[in-house]
Formats: C-alpha cells, structure tokens, sequence
C-alpha cells in the first residue's frame, strides 16, 4: 500500500465518531499489542500485532508504523507475515527488538500447528535504516523447548530481551499449569543458543492471572521494573507490576501494584534517546464481535507514557510530554467549591484534560464525559474520598425506557494532605485516565451519537482547584 492508500482507508472512517484521532490506530483492521518498540535513528518505530485479512483477531503480523515525536505517525508496510511451513506459519505473535552489534533484530514467538499450540522463540534481522524489511533467520526457530515445570501446558511466548555485561537476557511467558503465571529467564551470548537459567517470577492464578503474557524488565534509578499481562484463561485480565531489586539474575520484589485494570493489556516498553522509559499498551475494544466486524477496526496504542518511580516504590506514568505540543483552544474552569451539578460550555469528544481537587473526608468528586443532551447518557469518572476509590460508568438507554450501564471501581488511596489529580485524555471511544500520576482506569465508551458529547462536574465537599481542557485535533490532517 502506498500513503495515500493508507490515508485514503482512514478516511473512510471520517465520520465515525467513535474512533480516536490523536491515538494511533491502523488504517483499518484488528491491532492488539505493541511489538518491538525502538528508537532507532532518531525516529521512534512501532510495530504491532495485526490481522491485514479483518477487525477481529486472527492471521497475526507484524504492522509498522514511525514517528518523529511519538505523537505523529506514518503507516508502514507490514514488517512480519507468517512462513508457509515455517515455525511462524500461523501467526507472529509478540516480541521485542534488540540492537545486535548495530543491527536492529526482532525477538518473537512464532507460532505454527493448529493455532495456537505450537509456540517458539524467533528472530529477524535487518540493514534497512528505515526498518522496513526485514529477513528471518536461518536459524528459526531459535528456541522451542520449553521448561519441563510448566506441566506441558501450551503457553510459551511473548520474549523480552535486554543485554548485561556478560551477554543477552530474556524473559518468557508462561504458565505453570494448576499453579498460575510464571516468567522464564535464559541467556545468550549472540541471540541464537539460549541456555535457560530458573523460574525469574512465579505468580498465583487465585491474585495475578492464570497466564503471564508480555513480561517486560527494566531499570528507573536505583529501581527494577517488571510488568507482566495476566491472561484470565479466557480474556484478558489485569496489568501487573512488581518494584524490587535484582542480584545475581535473582528478582526480589518490594512492591506489587496493578498498571491497569484490564482494559490497556501487553504494554511494551522502550528506552528512548532522552534516556526515557517509554509505553506502549494495547487499548482493547469491549463492543461485540459483532460491532467490532462492522466498525472495520479494532484496538488502540495508548498514548505513550514516561514511567518513573516514587519514594514509596510506586511506578509512575506520565503520558509523553510531547502529546501537549499539539494541544487546541483552551478552556479553563475558574477554582471553586462544587455542590451543585455545572454543565460546561464545552462540547466534543477529543480533549486533553487535567483537574487537582481537594476533598474532604466525605466527598465525592464527578467529572461526567460524552453527555447526551438529554443528560441520560454519560460516562462518569467518581472518586470517592471515604471508600478511597475511583469508578468510570458508562450509562447508556437500553430498551424502551430503561438505562444501561457498565462500571469499574478499583483503589486509590491519597497520600496524607494529598490533593486527587486526574490526567484525562479522552479520544472517541477512548478514555485514558490516570489519577495522581500512578493509579491507570484505561475504558472503552461508545456514545449512541456524535451529539452526545457534553461534559459536566459535580461534587460534594469537594473543592476544585484548578480544570483545564484542551480540545485535541487530529494527528491525521
Ligand atoms: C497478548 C497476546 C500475546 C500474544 C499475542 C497474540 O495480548 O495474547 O501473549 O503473543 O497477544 O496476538
């Protein structure tokens, strides 16, 4: 396909309001995780998992696309697409990249057989400096036993390489069958013959998934990182992560939290040229089937996020600063105490918003988005100050009169003296939220009409502090 194909596809979509326009998304089709991400001469390339044949999931490849400032994107051809007879023949599915002595490589599980039983470690190579084609190794697949405590269970995939001083590392998803998630770690002195060293981390299927997929691992300061995406045995489940330190190829965790609750899944982390830990996750669609096959497309990248981490071993996010340069007409709401319900004269579905409020013990705070003029549809974003919780409800009409609607609640506790801030990129159909810089409530709303698409604050005992929105622009014209 060439650009203009490419841009002639999107607009297609030109007058579907639920689909986001400063997120990236595939011209048309099924995405689910961020693959290989890297910075690699400058530009930041991602790769993701794609269906080319549909909008629901199936056919894995390998899709592409680069950005000069993580925010404008550029389609590119298909990077990954399964060998006939090969170890990947049923699908690509996810992995990492790596720089091997200047040369861009891909780490990934191909998976072949009847899908999705038979799953093995493969790797890619390239010379092109726009990373576009790329060449399978001879080799392939590169790994294909797995560790004899897994119980013969099928899952084994989604590898994640970093290089030490005394060569490669890799972590590998898994299952210990009965048991829960578990993550492998094995070594490599040139990316080919792996020699597998112990179980890196073991999980509980009753706290963290009966599946660990995606694992990454890194280092923000003095702190190591792992993240790793827990697959329920049916769909996906929370995001987890894990502070601790590491000794001798041995990870001791010092705090465990969740990264999001099952909505953003498999994100991908980079190190950029900044020096910054930069993510990526997959925001997956909860519309049917059904709805998905008729929209054409399916699956989001959140916006890229920089983590941190606090003094209480707390990971932190932050989405990439870069997203505010493109920011539109301001609005500001003046500080105020909030007891009654205020409508805001403003209207629309793309903003980047951000509120500090201060509550008190009892106080409750709303923020409601895509409001129909009616006032009976809307999605609610609520803290709760006495239950320390944040709640994102969608309420739509069902049949005749009755209501619809679909919530979350999960935890998040103020620090003493602590003021809530939520960070809101709302996109479309996509709501990013993430309060006080650590809590993330990734969601998925499809508003009946373009029409509802107002927004309005309530409270009680609750004090604004400061509002501001910024209407979005497409990152597409
Ligand atoms: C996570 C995941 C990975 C796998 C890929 C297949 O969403 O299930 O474990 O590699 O998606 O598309």
């Amino acid at each position: 396909m060439t650009e203009t194909t490419y841009s002639a596809v999107r607009e297609r979509f030109n007058g579907d309001h639920h689909r986001p326009r400063y997120h990236y998304l595939p011209p048309s089709n099924w995405m689910n995780d961020p693959n290989g991400v890297i910075q690699w001469d400058g530009r930041y390339h991602l790769f993701y998992q794609y269906n080319p044949f549909g909008s629901i999931w199936g056919n894995m490849h390998w899709g592409h696309a680069v950005s000069p400032d993580l925010v404008h994107w550029q389609d590119l051809p298909i990077a990954l697409a399964p060998t006939p007879g090969g170890a990947d023949e049923t699908g690509v599915f996810s992995g990492c990249a790596v720089v091997n002595d200047g040369v861009p490589t891909l780490v990934y599980t191909g998976v072949s057989g009847e899908c999705c039983d038979n799953q093995t470690q493969n790797i890619a190579i390239t010379r092109d400096p726009d990373l576009i084609t790329w060449e399978k190794h001879p080799r392939n697949p590169i790994l294909s036993e797995m560790p004899e405590i897994t119980g013969q269970n099928q899952n084994f995939r989604d590898p994640f390489v970093w290089r030490e001083s005394d060569g490669w590392y890799m972590l590998i998803a898994s299952e210990i069958r009965g048991k829960g998630g578990v993550l492998f770690l094995y070594r490599s002195q040139n990316l080919l013959d792996w020699e597998y060293l112990h179980p890196f981390l073991t999980g509980d299927k009753a706290i963290n998934g009966v599946i660990w997929e995606c694992p990454n691992f890194f280092q923000i300061g003095d702190e190591w990182v792992l993240i790793v995406s827990a697959h329920t045995g049916h769909e996906t489940g929370n995001v987890f992560y894990f502070v601790g330190s590491y000794e001798n190829h041995h990870f001791t965790t010092h705090y465990e939290g969740v990264f999001d609750y099952a909505v953003l899944y498999a994100p991908l982390t980079m190190q950029d040229d900044h020096g910054r830990r930069v993510l990526f996750g997959w925001i997956r669609e909860t519309r049917s089937r059904h709805d998905m096959q008729t929209a054409g497309w399916s699956g989001v990248q959140s916006i890229p996020r920089v983590l941190g981490v606090d003094a209480k071993h707390r990971l932190l996010m932050k989405p990439a600063p870069e997203i505010e340069r493109i920011r539109g007409v301001h609005h500001r709401v003046d500080a105020q105490p909030l007891n009654a319900e205020i409508m805001l004269p403003v209207s629309g579905l793309h903003f980047d918003i951000s509120a500090e409020i201060a509550l008190n013990a009892n106080a409750s705070f709303t923020l409601s988005v895509a409001v129909s003029p009616d006032g009976r549809e809307h999605t609610d974003i609520i803290y709760e100050a006495a239950a320390q919780t944040l709640t994102v409800k969608t309420t739509v009409p069902g049949i005749g009169e009755m209501l619809v609607s679909h919530e979350r609640t999960i935890p998040h506790v103020l620090d003493d003296e602590e003021n809530l801030t939520l960070r809101i990129l709302l996109d479309g159909s996509v709501l990013e939220i993430i309060a006080n810089q650590r809590t993330s409530l990734t969601h998925r709303m499809y508003p009946t009409t373009d029409s509802s698409n107002g927004l309005r604050l309530a409270g009680s005992r609750a004090i604004l502090r400061a509002l501001d929105l910024w209407e979005m622009p497409s990152i597409w014209q």
